[in-house]
């Protein structure tokens, strides 16, 4: 396999990109011949660059040595058409180039899409209706829902959609993966999995990091595009969907769809940036990106009418935490001493993977107090090592011809819909300048009250 980076030098490849196929290598789930191009416009030595990277990435690689005689850097300009000549040219000196398995990864702002792909294709080094060659495309796909449609035009016009890979790397972690089977594989969620049962829904993603070396992309960006559009609305796609026909790829895509065509969001919505933000490197300095954002957000079907969805994510936060909880209705059974709490569903997404169900029982002793309880599964405990990281599972998938974790091309149509309304609401809506996260809630909280006791 040949496995092509663009925007190599960006830091999707040091902190999820290497780290993966590094991991697929060492779990021998790569093919016996690979190499990895990271091609990147800056000039450096190959060797410094790999060394580079090697000073960069977090984590345990015993076998770095043999690992790192597959990586390659090529300098390449590649929003120039000529450049892809030179490029094909290596590529075909490759051995064994005919018989690979040609996978490009764009890491790059996705209004390189359109000219990294149409370059690939001309140079025939995608070549349609060729399963070896495949594209996967960097998420956010689009930067609203005009230039999405776009580039998806002009890509399948150049190669076939069997060949195109969305990724919303969310969609590859155990606990989202985990969403359809606590709740379809489980008679006593699948029967009140709706909005007579269930108060509310919070659905968050919180990390310490700043935008750190990514202000040229972010800044065009912002939460809203960056998180939200694909996988905070993925989430509660997966969440609120009615149950499929059956499970297969295209019936689960097909419910998923109707949530996200059904979505309505209820002002005010809560736009935040991190104090520091506009000393960031790449970042214009009268810049009003959103780095936070808090969306209430109700889905419009029979099962869910009037129950709120909270969508909340930042950076600069406390610490990195993401998780979904669904808050069940108050009982009422009223007992002598005590108020029963309302029960709560938590799939832990990050840093820890796991389920924890809260209920209420009677207290030990003499007296009949009700007490609050909790059962907690720890997913990451349960398995030797550690669970995939997303982008092993998702590569490996491409590898093997399965776009089921990818995102359908309507599934982004429909989240632009709702990102593009929202996005025009921020002229009108204040941005909040936040020195910590307890800032931001203590914001949340006087708007939505009681309901973000769980956050
Ligand atoms: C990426 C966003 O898609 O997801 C980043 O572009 C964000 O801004 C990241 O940091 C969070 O993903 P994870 O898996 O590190 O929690």
């Amino acid at each position: 396999m040949i496995f092509t980076i663009f925007g190599a030098t960006g830091d999707l490849t040091t902190k999820k990109l290497i780290p993966a196929l590094y991991k697929l290598y060492e779990d021998d789930q790569m093919p016996n011949h690979f190499l990895v191009n990271m091609i990147g416009r800056q000039t450096h030595e190959e060797d410094l660059f790999i060394q580079r990277i090697w000073e960069q990435i977090e984590g345990n690689f015993p076998n770095w040595n043999h690992f790192k005689s597959h990586l390659r850097y090529i300098k390449m300009d590649f929003t120039e058409h000529y450049a892809y000549e030179a490029f094909a040219e290596h590529m075909r000196t490759i051995e064994d180039y005919d018989s690979q398995e040609r996978v490009y990864y764009l890491a790059t702002a996705p209004r390189f899409f359109p000219v990294i792909a149409n370059a690939l294709v001309v140079n025939a080094l995608v070549v349609k209706g060729n399963m070896r060659d495949k594209i996967i495309f960097e998420k956010p796909f689009g930067e609203n829902l005009e230039t999405a449609k776009a580039y998806n035009q002009l890509l399948l016009g150049l190669i076939e959609e069997s060949q195109i890979y969305r990724i919303d790397h969310y969609l590859g972690k155990e606990m989202l993966q985990n969403v359809l089977m606590v709740r379809f594989a489980n008679k006593i969620f699948e029967s009140i999995w709706n909005r007579d049962n269930i108060e509310h829904v919070t659905i968050y993603a919180f990390e310490q990091e700043t935008v750190k070396q990514r202000g040229g992309y972010y800044d065009r960006s912002g939460a809203l595009r960056d998180m939200v559009q694909n996988h905070l609305f993925q989430t509660l796609a997966l969440v609120a969907m009615d149950p499929p026909n059956g499970l297969n790829d295209r019936l689960i895509k097909d419910e998923k769809v109707k949530v996200l065509e059904k979505l309505e969001f209820s002002s005010p919505i809560i736009f935040g940036q991190y104090k520091g933000y506009l000393s960031e490197k790449g970042i214009p300095s009268d810049s009003k990106t959103e780095t936070f954002v808090g969306l209430k957000m109700f889905i419009n079907t029979q099962r869910w009418s009037r129950t709120p969805f909270y969508l909340v994510t930042g950076k600069k936060m406390k610490h990195k935490r993401a998780a979904v909880v669904i808050t069940f209705k108050e009982s009422n059974c009223f007992f002598e001493s005590g108020q029963p709490e309302k029960n709560t569903l938590t799939i832990e997404i990050a840093p820890r993977e796991g389920l924890a169900l809260t209920f209420n029982g009677k207290a030990p002793g003499l007296q009949s107090y009700v007490m609050p309880m909790k059962m907690d599964y720890c997913h990451l405990c349960n398995v030797i090592g550690n669970t995939p990281e997303a982008y092993e599972k998702l590569i490996l998938d491409v590898i093997h011809d399965d776009a089921s974790l990818f995102t359908r091309w309507d599934e982004i149509e429909s989240s632009w819909k709702t990102i593009d309304q929202l996005e025009q609401l921020k002229d009108y809506e204040p941005l909040y300048i936040y020195e910590n996260e307890a800032e931001m809630l203590e914001k949340l909280k006087s708007e939505w009250g009681q309901f973000l006791t769980y956050l």
